[in-house]
């Protein structure tokens, strides 16, 4: 039906005769000749009709936007004034002789170029938004990393094995999706949250190097880089440590970016303990390219009389931290009001803040509600540490230090945004040496960090076991530009250890048997050495292609309440559907 994509139509042809297809991106009547500007994947094109073609001019006159045609033209340049260099078909355009209407359309819920539709609209009618050229940028450059990714892997020796989607859950920390099971009524399969143990039972069958391009499915609440269905580039390898994978997966990322933005990535990424990245950012996924940092200043606030810092100093949960903003002192008060109702947000009880006006000056020289609690010797103390100088501004933090963390973290980022003080570029970052558990407040037990298959750094369960807060684990987490990327670990691969992280995860016996019995067993009948990663291929994409959100790069992805307003998905099953599976609604869910 053509010759040509409308966007390749350059001065190469001219000349020539072209057949070409497309939508109509915009018509416009000039005096008795019609210009039409047919828009495909590849671009756009002008295309012109004169009255002297009676027939296609009549029908041009008919067209309106996203009318789907067919064209037969020739291709000649421009006339003189009428170039348009920041186009690559801006120097020719196509005489029309022949014009087909291969279908009407109506008016399109937006225009292609309108800026600001709200997203509901938007994946309303995703197959209109996905016609504009930047959304299909984004999908193309997708398939181009796919593409890169299955290059690399399948050169180191990998081998694509996919697993089910009907399956056993599978813990990530999120719950499960569903499925009920017709034949065996009241019985339900889970959708993956991730291949995790079917990748490890492909070590066991001696597949040895593994991957998988793979949806995963998690019920948890989103946010602007998470979706309930996502999709992970997930590896698996025998016989290797932390080195050989964190190594291995470098080398990806680089050809991969190398290969697909032509971008290089340092030789070696660096890495860092998950203990120096909450220390100094507050965040295990801290964003290297901000400059700002946390200082600990616990130790200089013991015994000063200012109860709200004196009190998490001299507790071991708590922490009192400062944060210096270089050249802050300039920010107006209710500039630094906002920051304080934006820490709260993070649970913080308040943003104590330093301006050093005069740092020779002595108390004289701090403007601050607080420096009148603290003692000459605290005083200096926090501002040799924090390498203030005159005209900066120190925010302070005290509380649980999880508290703290988390509202310095926040903070630090939101004045790297608000004052551009992030240098551009990529700042790639392994983190290492996660704590094997975490301890719930709340129910009172030890949670997996990573999951509970990987591997602690101790050999010895019982040294597991009578001390889970202390062992760290095997785990690593990739960081880009302030975005978990991928993560992964060495797993477990003696029964007998994954027992004991069992008890420690408060599954007893029984339990384990029922929902990781399978995995204890085949744990007994050879299984090798084994660890491995998986990436957030939509985390991947948003960053490589400069999007705000993984939803601008999934062609059809949930809206923030989990909901496909194109499909109107989720939506009431049939009372037929749902006898058969044996399964009864209650009434409170029934509108
Ligand atoms: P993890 O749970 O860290 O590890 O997931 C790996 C990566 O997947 C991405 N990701 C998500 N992306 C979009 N939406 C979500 N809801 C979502 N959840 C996670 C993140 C994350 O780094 N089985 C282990 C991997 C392993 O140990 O090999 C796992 O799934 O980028
Ligand atoms: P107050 O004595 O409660 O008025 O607090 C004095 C200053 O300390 C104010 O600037 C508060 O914002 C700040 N502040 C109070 N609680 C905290 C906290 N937990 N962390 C940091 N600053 C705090």
């Amino acid at each position: 039906m053509r010759s040509h994509y409308c966007g390749q139509v350059t001065e190469d042809l001219l000349g020539q005769e072209v057949v070409l297809c497309g939508w109509v991106h915009r018509r416009r009547d000039h005096g008795g000749v019609i210009f039409i500007d047919l828009r495909d994947r590849e671009g756009l094109v002008q295309v012109v009709f004169d009255p002297d073609t009676e027939e296609a001019f009549a029908t041009a006159e008919q067209v309106r936007g996203e009318f789907v045609l067919q064209v037969e033209g020739r291709v000649r340049p421009r006339p003189q004034g009428t170039v348009n260099p920041d186009m690559v078909t801006g120097k020719i355009e196509v005489l029309g002789h022949s014009l087909t209407v291969l279908n009407s359309a109506e008016t399109p819920p937006f225009q292609l170029d309108e800026e600001d539709v709200n997203e509901e609209t938007r994946l309303r009618y995703r197959y209109v938004d996905l016609r504009r050229p930047f959304m299909q940028q984004r999908l193309i450059m997708r398939s181009r990393i796919t593409r890169a990714i299955r290059e690399f892997l399948d050169e180191q020796g990998f081998i694509d094995i996919e697993t089910p989607m009907l399956t056993k859950a599978t813990p990530e920390g999120a719950r499960d999706y569903l499925v009920p099971s017709r034949v065996h009524k009241g019985s339900f399969f889970a959708l993956p949250q991730s291949p995790q143990l079917f990748k490890q039972l492909l070590m066991m069958s001696g597949m040895d190097r593994y991957y998988q391009i793979v949806r995963c499915f998690r019920d948890e609440d989103l946010r602007a880089d998470r979706q309930p269905e996502f999709t992970q580039l997930d590896v698996e390898m025998s016989f290797v440590d932390e080195n050989d994978v964190m190594d291995l997966m470098e080398n990806l990322v680089r050809q991969l970016f190398a290969k697909v933005l032509g971008v290089a990535l340092p030789a070696a990424f660096p890495r860092m303990h998950y203990r120096e990245a909450i220390a100094r950012f507050g965040s295990d996924r801290p964003d290297l390219r901000n400059p700002l940092e946390l200082t600990e200043i616990g130790d200089l606030m013991k015994s000063v009389s200012f109860k709200v810092f004196a009190q998490p100093a001299n507790d071991a949960r708590g922490r009192v931290a400062a944060l210096l903003m270089p050249g802050g002192g300039k920010l107006p008060r209710s500039v630094v009001d906002d920051y304080a109702n934006f820490v709260a947000i993070y649970g913080a009880k308040g943003l104590a803040y330093i301006k050093v006006n005069d740092r020779d000056a002595g108390k004289e020289g701090l403007q601050s509600p607080i420096v009148k609690f603290l003692s000459d010797e605290a005083l200096a103390g926090v501002l040799e540490r924090t390498g203030a100088q005159n005209g900066d501004l120190i925010f302070f933090g005290a509380g649980k230090a999880q508290i703290v963390n988390d509202a310095l973290g926040a903070l630090r980022v939101k004045l790297g945004e608000d004052h551009g003080l992030s240098e551009p570029g990529w700042k790639p970052l392994w983190v290492t040496d996660f704590p094997m558990f975490g301890w719930d407040e709340n129910e009172q037990r030890w949670t997996a960090l990573h999951h509970p298959f990987t591997a602690p750094k101790t050999d010895d369960p019982a040294l597991l076991e009578d001390a889970p807060g202390l062992s760290p684990s095997r785990a690593y987490d990739m960081v880009l530009n302030g975005t978990e990327v991928g993560g992964g670990s060495i797993r477990i691969h003696r029964s007998e250890m994954q027992s004991s992280v069992f008890r420690v995860l408060g599954i007893d016996e029984r339990e384990a048997e029922q929902k990781f019995g399978f995995l204890l067993q085949a744990l007994k009948y050879g299984c090798p050495p084994h660890g491995g990663i998986a990436f957030g291929l939509d985390r991947l994409t948003m960053l490589m292609t400069g999007s705000q959100s993984i939803r601008e790069v999934i062609a059809f992805p949930k809206t923030q309440t989990v909901h496909d307003p194109l499909t109107d998905a989720p939506s009431p099953a049939e009372e037929r559907q749902l006898r058969e599976l044996g399964i009864m609604l209650r009434k409170s869910t029934v509108s």
